[in-house]
Protein backbone atom coordinates (compact mmCIF):
# COMPACT_ATOMS: atom_id res chain seq x y z
CA UNK A 1 0.00 0.00 0.00
CA UNK A 2 1.13 3.52 -0.58
CA UNK A 3 0.04 6.50 2.08
CA UNK A 4 -0.29 9.60 0.09
CA UNK A 5 -0.85 11.48 2.60
CA UNK A 6 0.66 11.96 6.17
CA UNK A 7 2.25 14.02 8.49
CA UNK A 8 5.27 12.35 9.02
CA UNK A 9 8.38 14.63 8.77
CA UNK A 10 9.64 15.90 12.68
CA UNK A 11 8.95 19.09 14.05
CA UNK A 12 8.10 20.84 10.62
CA UNK A 13 3.90 21.35 11.55
CA UNK A 14 1.71 19.86 14.02
CA UNK A 15 2.79 15.91 12.78
CA UNK A 16 5.35 14.19 14.38
CA UNK A 17 6.95 16.18 17.31
CA UNK A 18 10.30 14.23 17.47
CA UNK A 19 12.13 11.94 15.66
CA UNK A 20 11.42 8.96 17.58
CA UNK A 21 7.48 9.66 16.67
CA UNK A 22 8.40 9.38 12.80
CA UNK A 23 10.12 6.73 13.24
CA UNK A 24 7.60 4.74 15.55
CA UNK A 25 4.66 6.33 13.14
CA UNK A 26 7.06 4.34 9.94
CA UNK A 27 7.18 1.33 12.22
CA UNK A 28 2.99 1.51 12.60
CA UNK A 29 2.75 2.00 9.09
CA UNK A 30 4.69 -0.52 8.18
CA UNK A 31 2.97 -3.45 9.93
CA UNK A 32 0.01 -2.10 8.25
CA UNK A 33 1.60 -2.83 5.00
CA UNK A 34 2.62 0.54 3.85
CA UNK A 35 5.71 0.41 1.71
CA UNK A 36 5.54 4.24 0.67
CA UNK A 37 4.31 7.03 2.61
CA UNK A 38 4.33 10.69 0.78
CA UNK A 39 5.91 13.19 3.32
CA UNK A 40 2.95 15.79 3.12
CA UNK A 41 4.03 18.55 6.13
CA UNK A 42 1.06 21.73 6.08
CA UNK A 43 1.66 24.27 3.87
CA UNK A 44 -0.53 27.41 5.09
CA UNK A 45 1.13 31.00 4.72
CA UNK A 46 1.81 32.59 8.30
CA UNK A 47 0.78 28.96 9.92
CA UNK A 48 3.05 26.87 8.90
CA UNK A 49 5.62 28.31 6.59
CA UNK A 50 7.23 25.36 4.71
CA UNK A 51 8.44 25.09 1.43
CA UNK A 52 9.35 22.61 -1.31
CA UNK A 53 13.34 22.54 -0.89
CA UNK A 54 12.77 22.43 2.90
CA UNK A 55 10.72 19.25 2.83
CA UNK A 56 12.99 17.60 0.72
CA UNK A 57 15.79 17.72 2.99
CA UNK A 58 13.99 16.92 5.73
CA UNK A 59 12.57 13.67 3.79
CA UNK A 60 15.82 13.21 2.73
CA UNK A 61 17.15 13.09 6.71
CA UNK A 62 13.94 11.20 7.90
CA UNK A 63 14.97 8.28 4.70
CA UNK A 64 17.85 7.78 6.63
CA UNK A 65 16.76 7.40 9.78
CA UNK A 66 13.93 5.17 8.92
CA UNK A 67 16.76 2.57 6.89
CA UNK A 68 19.36 3.05 9.97
CA UNK A 69 16.22 1.53 12.12
CA UNK A 70 15.43 -0.87 9.49
CA UNK A 71 12.36 0.03 8.67
CA UNK A 72 11.22 -1.16 4.94
CA UNK A 73 9.37 2.34 4.05
CA UNK A 74 10.27 4.41 0.82
CA UNK A 75 9.33 8.01 1.54
CA UNK A 76 8.77 10.44 -1.12
CA UNK A 77 8.34 14.58 -0.99
CA UNK A 78 4.48 16.07 -0.95
CA UNK A 79 2.52 18.74 0.72
CA UNK A 80 -0.47 19.24 2.81
CA UNK A 81 -1.10 22.84 0.94
CA UNK A 82 -3.70 24.74 2.55
CA UNK A 83 -6.26 26.67 -0.29
CA UNK A 84 -4.87 30.15 -1.39
CA UNK A 85 -5.87 32.05 -4.58
CA UNK A 86 -2.14 31.76 -5.40
CA UNK A 87 -2.04 28.43 -5.63
CA UNK A 88 -0.28 27.50 -9.25
CA UNK A 89 1.61 30.16 -9.26
CA UNK A 90 3.08 29.16 -5.22
CA UNK A 91 3.39 25.36 -7.02
CA UNK A 92 5.64 26.88 -10.06
CA UNK A 93 7.94 28.88 -7.37
CA UNK A 94 8.58 26.38 -5.59
CA UNK A 95 6.44 26.55 -2.42
CA UNK A 96 4.02 23.78 -2.64
CA UNK A 97 5.71 20.29 -3.09
CA UNK A 98 3.30 18.30 -5.38
CA UNK A 99 3.26 14.37 -4.68
CA UNK A 100 6.72 12.95 -6.01
CA UNK A 101 7.14 15.84 -7.85
CA UNK A 102 4.05 14.75 -9.87
CA UNK A 103 1.38 16.95 -11.30
CA UNK A 104 -0.75 15.40 -8.17
CA UNK A 105 -0.80 18.21 -5.16
CA UNK A 106 -3.30 17.98 -2.16
CA UNK A 107 -5.22 20.72 -2.02
CA UNK A 108 -6.71 20.93 1.61
CA UNK A 109 -9.92 23.21 2.01
CA UNK A 110 -10.81 25.00 5.15
CA UNK A 111 -12.61 22.71 7.74
CA UNK A 112 -15.25 25.37 8.85
CA UNK A 113 -16.08 27.92 6.26
CA UNK A 114 -17.22 26.96 2.42
CA UNK A 115 -14.93 29.47 0.27
CA UNK A 116 -16.35 31.41 -2.34
CA UNK A 117 -15.64 29.65 -6.07
CA UNK A 118 -13.56 27.20 -4.68
CA UNK A 119 -14.42 25.30 -7.87
CA UNK A 120 -13.12 28.33 -10.15
CA UNK A 121 -9.60 27.75 -8.40
CA UNK A 122 -9.39 23.88 -8.45
CA UNK A 123 -10.45 24.24 -12.27
CA UNK A 124 -7.58 26.89 -12.37
CA UNK A 125 -5.17 24.24 -11.21
CA UNK A 126 -6.42 21.91 -13.49
CA UNK A 127 -6.03 23.79 -16.56
CA UNK A 128 -2.51 25.02 -15.25
CA UNK A 129 -1.84 20.88 -15.63
CA UNK A 130 -2.09 20.06 -11.90
CA UNK A 131 -4.76 17.63 -10.70
CA UNK A 132 -6.07 18.58 -7.17
CA UNK A 133 -6.35 16.08 -4.62
CA UNK A 134 -8.84 17.62 -2.23
CA UNK A 135 -8.10 16.48 1.37
CA UNK A 136 -10.72 14.62 3.41
CA UNK A 137 -13.59 16.62 2.26
CA UNK A 138 -15.87 14.06 4.87
CA UNK A 139 -14.50 16.45 7.49
CA UNK A 140 -15.59 19.36 6.31
CA UNK A 141 -18.03 20.92 8.74
CA UNK A 142 -19.67 22.55 5.51
CA UNK A 143 -20.24 19.29 3.30
CA UNK A 144 -23.68 18.79 4.25
CA UNK A 145 -24.77 21.59 2.79
CA UNK A 146 -22.22 21.18 -0.42
CA UNK A 147 -22.14 18.10 -1.27
CA UNK A 148 -23.04 18.06 -5.02
CA UNK A 149 -20.07 20.18 -5.21
CA UNK A 150 -17.85 17.29 -4.33
CA UNK A 151 -19.89 15.16 -6.45
CA UNK A 152 -19.55 17.69 -9.61
CA UNK A 153 -15.84 17.97 -8.98
CA UNK A 154 -15.26 14.34 -8.60
CA UNK A 155 -16.57 13.89 -11.80
CA UNK A 156 -14.84 17.03 -13.18
CA UNK A 157 -11.13 15.73 -12.75
CA UNK A 158 -10.61 16.66 -9.11
CA UNK A 159 -9.64 13.98 -7.16
CA UNK A 160 -10.79 13.39 -3.86
CA UNK A 161 -9.17 11.71 -0.68
CA UNK A 162 -11.15 10.34 2.41
CA UNK A 163 -9.32 9.29 5.52
CA UNK A 164 -8.95 5.72 6.95
CA UNK A 165 -9.94 6.98 10.50
CA UNK A 166 -13.33 8.22 9.13
CA UNK A 167 -14.20 5.10 7.97
CA UNK A 168 -13.75 3.35 11.17
CA UNK A 169 -15.18 5.96 13.12
CA UNK A 170 -12.03 7.88 14.70
CA UNK A 171 -13.53 11.54 13.85
CA UNK A 172 -17.39 10.82 14.89
CA UNK A 173 -20.24 9.71 13.16
CA UNK A 174 -20.81 12.51 10.28
CA UNK A 175 -17.29 12.46 9.01
CA UNK A 176 -17.91 8.44 8.79
CA UNK A 177 -21.25 8.61 7.33
CA UNK A 178 -19.92 11.31 4.65
CA UNK A 179 -16.76 8.91 4.23
CA UNK A 180 -19.41 5.92 3.69
CA UNK A 181 -21.60 7.99 1.04
CA UNK A 182 -18.58 9.43 -1.13
CA UNK A 183 -17.33 5.87 -1.80
CA UNK A 184 -20.99 4.47 -2.60
CA UNK A 185 -21.17 7.25 -4.57
CA UNK A 186 -17.81 6.55 -6.58
CA UNK A 187 -16.62 10.11 -5.95
CA UNK A 188 -13.36 8.78 -3.95
CA UNK A 189 -10.15 8.51 -5.55
CA UNK A 190 -8.37 7.50 -2.74
CA UNK A 191 -8.08 6.59 1.17
CA UNK A 192 -4.99 8.00 3.16
CA UNK A 193 -3.98 8.24 6.85
CA UNK A 194 -3.37 12.04 7.18
CA UNK A 195 -1.73 10.43 10.28
CA UNK A 196 -0.36 13.08 12.83
CA UNK A 197 1.22 10.97 15.37
CA UNK A 198 1.95 7.21 16.78
CA UNK A 199 -1.24 7.58 19.72
CA UNK A 200 -2.59 10.76 18.37
CA UNK A 201 -3.90 9.86 15.00
CA UNK A 202 -1.87 6.84 13.95
CA UNK A 203 -0.56 5.77 10.56
CA UNK A 204 -3.61 2.97 10.24
CA UNK A 205 -5.31 1.23 7.33
CA UNK A 206 -6.21 -2.15 7.89
CA UNK A 207 -9.42 -1.32 9.64
CA UNK A 208 -10.72 0.97 7.35
CA UNK A 209 -9.79 -1.47 4.34
CA UNK A 210 -12.52 -3.82 5.83
CA UNK A 211 -14.64 -1.13 5.73
CA UNK A 212 -13.96 -0.02 2.51
CA UNK A 213 -14.42 -3.99 1.17
CA UNK A 214 -17.63 -3.84 2.77
CA UNK A 215 -19.06 -0.93 0.49
CA UNK A 216 -17.25 -0.64 -2.55
CA UNK A 217 -15.82 -4.69 -2.68
CA UNK A 218 -12.38 -5.48 -2.81
CA UNK A 219 -10.76 -4.69 -5.91
CA UNK A 220 -12.28 -0.94 -5.79
CA UNK A 221 -10.36 -1.24 -2.26
CA UNK A 222 -7.36 -2.04 -3.74
CA UNK A 223 -7.83 0.72 -6.19
CA UNK A 224 -8.44 3.10 -3.77
CA UNK A 225 -4.93 2.48 -1.26
CA UNK A 226 -2.96 1.02 -3.57
CA UNK A 227 -3.57 1.18 -7.53
CA UNK A 228 -4.22 4.95 -7.66
CA UNK A 229 -1.66 5.92 -5.51
CA UNK A 230 1.00 4.30 -7.32
CA UNK A 231 -0.43 6.08 -10.59
CA UNK A 232 -0.13 9.54 -8.50
CA UNK A 233 3.35 8.32 -7.68
CA UNK A 234 4.25 7.40 -10.93
CA UNK A 235 2.54 10.33 -12.91
CA UNK A 236 0.32 8.34 -14.58
CA UNK A 237 -2.73 8.92 -16.67
CA UNK A 238 -3.92 4.86 -16.32
CA UNK A 239 -5.79 4.59 -13.76
CA UNK A 240 -8.95 3.19 -13.31
CA UNK A 241 -11.60 6.12 -12.02
CA UNK A 242 -13.76 5.30 -9.20
CA UNK A 243 -16.07 2.43 -8.68
CA UNK A 244 -19.23 3.61 -11.02
CA UNK A 245 -21.33 5.71 -9.18
CA UNK A 246 -24.87 4.37 -7.58
CA UNK A 247 -27.34 7.16 -8.35
CA UNK A 248 -26.59 10.17 -5.91
CA UNK A 249 -28.97 10.42 -3.20
CA UNK A 250 -30.14 13.32 -2.05
CA UNK A 251 -28.38 15.03 1.08
CA UNK A 252 -29.72 13.89 4.50
CA UNK A 253 -31.28 17.00 6.05
CA UNK A 254 -29.60 18.54 9.21
CA UNK A 255 -31.83 17.56 12.50
CA UNK A 256 -31.95 20.57 14.87
CA UNK A 257 -29.46 19.83 17.70
CA UNK A 258 -28.30 16.98 15.55
CA UNK A 259 -24.07 16.58 14.96
CA UNK A 260 -24.49 17.04 11.47
CA UNK A 261 -26.83 16.16 9.60
CA UNK A 262 -26.78 12.11 9.98
CA UNK A 263 -23.07 12.64 8.76
CA UNK A 264 6.26 -0.35 -3.54
CA UNK A 265 5.96 0.34 -6.39
CA UNK A 266 8.67 2.32 -6.82
CA UNK A 267 12.08 2.62 -6.76
CA UNK A 268 13.98 4.61 -3.94
CA UNK A 269 12.48 7.61 -4.96
CA UNK A 270 12.81 10.16 -2.11
CA UNK A 271 15.40 13.21 -3.24
FE1 LIG B 1 -3.27 16.60 6.47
Amino acid sequence: MIDIHCHLLPGIDDGARHLDVSLEMARIAAAEGVTTIACTPHIQPGVFDNEAAGIREAVQDLQEAIDEAGIAVTLVVGSDAHIRPDFVSAIRAGEIATLNDTKFVLFEPPHHIAPQRMDDLLFDILAAGYVPIVTHPERLTWISSHYELFVRLSRSGVWMQITAGSLTGSFGRGPKMWAERMLIDGVVHVIATDAHGAKRRPPLMHDAIRSAERLVGPQETRNLVSIRPRAILLNSDEFTPPKAPCETSQPPKAKRGAFWPMQDILNRTAR
